[in-house]
């Protein structure tokens, strides 16, 4: 049995983002296969018809999207890996921003056709905001794709940050025949032949290979060599420290579908991707990962995921001490006390429970109502409360109310647990009382009104009020009288004040009629 400081050096946890089709599913099946979790190319995601074992909702299925982030577990060369799947659909929720709270690392996944494309942009901000280290994976080699220093031109350029090329393609489409891997000194072959090698080493000066080789023949070859010493002499510098403030990019180049480059990308991912790191409290101050006593942080929460059993699970990060099966824990916002006898981890291929986790580990924890997203819990009587998940501001906005009057306990159970689960925001007109639900994006209206329908029995109408900006109020600035019809006042679901402008236009003619008011967004 490992130590527990072992098993803590040795967990990965991180999330894939991409944009949809990227290849984001099939990367994650080929990293399975390479976990030796399944066996056969095609069980993660059947090429038509069949779902991700990702794909939780039925919502998913139909329209053959993943809607929820899932967690994968799977061993590789020693380390235990968590991955955090984040949904790919183009129309992103806060679900996905929540996720990439609990990671430690990123993988980028994009098309080399394609390049970047909005929704990685989106959440890639997101990740430079907290500084997490990138590591880009350029998919899709197998087709004819943009020029290779194209592409890192344009990641460098559009989303601010800096790249560094590990290997590049030799070609690309029909003429593509390997990978000139820099930073091992080799040259990975495409599909080798029976009796061919693999691998062939590069010589001392890494410019060719050391012996002949008919890959030397390969049509691409010479602009691959000259680009290689392009980038030798004017790319940037390798430098650990700055991947891991995710100042750096490390970028892999490959085709996930036919299981070409991604060992190498895992191999060496492995060796640079950070083991869980600290977390910061209210109070301002590192809990460490090794420090015994047990805490962590709820990132989402979901029910029904199993609708033969009504389950709802809250998905906390581990983020110091061990958890074991059965310990007390403190809920640090209500101080509850509160057993965890029935915890579930994420395998790959099912979901199991859990006797002990590590900071890293992802548990579920079976929940009868207790936990809110960002709840702290904590084992032992010193009390732990991390700082809290950013909000996010709603852009979208809609009435809402339960179509046949005769529902509204239900409406309102629905409501209460769709919003603690952070499926969508809720507000409420200031005066009347009315529901407003607030989106990021808006699947998550999708996503409301059909589990209110499949869960909760209950149909609701949306209706539309267009895009807002919403701004806090300082409370004590407020003044009823300031709203009027172009900024509706609204409360929040912590009974805080919040306007909703219909415009910029609208928000500066506030300010300009009240300029010590102080407004505030979110994230
Ligand atoms: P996603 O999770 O990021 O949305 O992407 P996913 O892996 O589902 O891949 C999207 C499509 O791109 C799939 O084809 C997949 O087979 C294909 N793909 C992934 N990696 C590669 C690659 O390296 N090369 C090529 N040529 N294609 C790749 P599809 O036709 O949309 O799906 P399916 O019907 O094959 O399942």
């Amino acid at each position: 049995m490992a130590s527990f400081e072992e098993e803590l050096k040795n967990r990965r946890t991180f999330a894939i983002i991409s944009h949809p089709d990227a290849g984001k599913t099939t990367i994650t099946e080929q990293m399975l296969l390479l976990g030796g979790v399944v066996r056969e190319a095609g069980t993660v995601k059947g090429r038509k018809g069949n779902f991700a074992k990702s794909d939780w909702m039925e919502i998913e299925q139909k329209r053959g999207i993943s809607v929820t982030s899932s967690v994968l577990q799977f061993d590789f060369q020693g380390k235990r890996i968590n991955i955090l799947d984040t949904p790919g659909h183009e129309d992103f929720s806060e679900d996905t921003y929540r996720t990439l709270m609990a990671v430690d690392s990123v993988i980028m996944v994009i098309d080399s056709a394609k390049g970047i494309e909005p929704q990685t942009k989106k959440l890639f901000e997101i990740v430079k905001e907290r500084h997490i280290p990138i590591f880009t994976f350029f998919n899709k080699l197998d087709r004819d794709g943009r020029p290779p220093l194209d592409l890192v031109d344009e990641l460098e350029s559009t989303l601010g940050i800096d790249a560094y090329p590990m290997n590049w393609p030799i070609g690309s489409g029909q003429i593509l025949s390997g990978l000139f891997d820099m930073y091992h000194n080799r040259v990975e072959v495409y599909h080798p032949e029976e009796g061919e090698e693999r691998f062939l080493p590069l010589n001392a000066e890494g410019t060719d290979l050391a012996t002949e080789n008919k890959i030397q023949l390969a049509p691409a070859w010479d602009e691959t060599q000259e680009e290689v010493e392009m980038l030798k002499d004017a790319g940037n510098t390798f430098d650990e420290n700055k991947v891991l403030k995710g100042e750096l990019t490390p970028v892999f180049f490959g085709s996930a579908l036919t299981n070409f480059g991604v060992e190498t990308f895992l191999e060496t991912y492995m060796q640079y991707a950070p083991a869980p790191s600290s977390k910061k409290t209210v109070d301002d101050k590192e809990v460490e990962p090794d420090n015994p006593q047990f805490s962590g942080f709820v990132f989402k929460i979901q029910a029904n995921m199993n609708p033969n059993h009504r389950d709802r699970i809250a998905f906390v990060r581990c983020v110091s001490g061990e958890f074991q099966r059965g310990m007390d824990v403190t809920l640090a916002r209500t101080g509850k006390k509160l057993r965890l006898s029935n915890v579930t981890e994420f395998m790959a291929d099912s979901r199991e429970n859990v006797d002990t986790a590590v900071p890293g580990d992802i548990i579920g924890l079976y929940d009868t109502g207790n936990f809110q997203i960002g709840d702290t819990i904590y084992a032992g009587k010193k009390k732990v409360e991390f700082e809290e998940l950013p909000t996010f501001t709603p852009e979208l906005f809609m009435h809402v109310h339960a179509k046949n009057v005769l529902k509204q306990k239900s409406f309102h159970k629905g409501v209460t647990q769709l919003v603690q689960e952070g499926t969508i925001q809720m507000y409420t007109a200031w005066d009347s009382g009315d529901y407003i639900l607030g989106a990021v994006g808006s699947l998550q209206f999708e996503v409301f009104q059909f589990r209110m329908e499949n869960e909760y029995n209950t149909e609701v109408v949306l209706e539309p009020m267009g895009s807002k900006i919403a701004r806090w109020i300082n409370p004590e600035q407020l003044d009823p009288k300031m709203a009027s019809s172009r900024n509706l006042l609204v409360r929040d679901r912590n009974e805080q004040p919040v306007f909703l402008f219909e415009n910029q236009f609208a928000e500066r003619w506030f300010k300009d009629k009240y300029p010590d008011v102080e407004l505030e967004a979110k994230l």
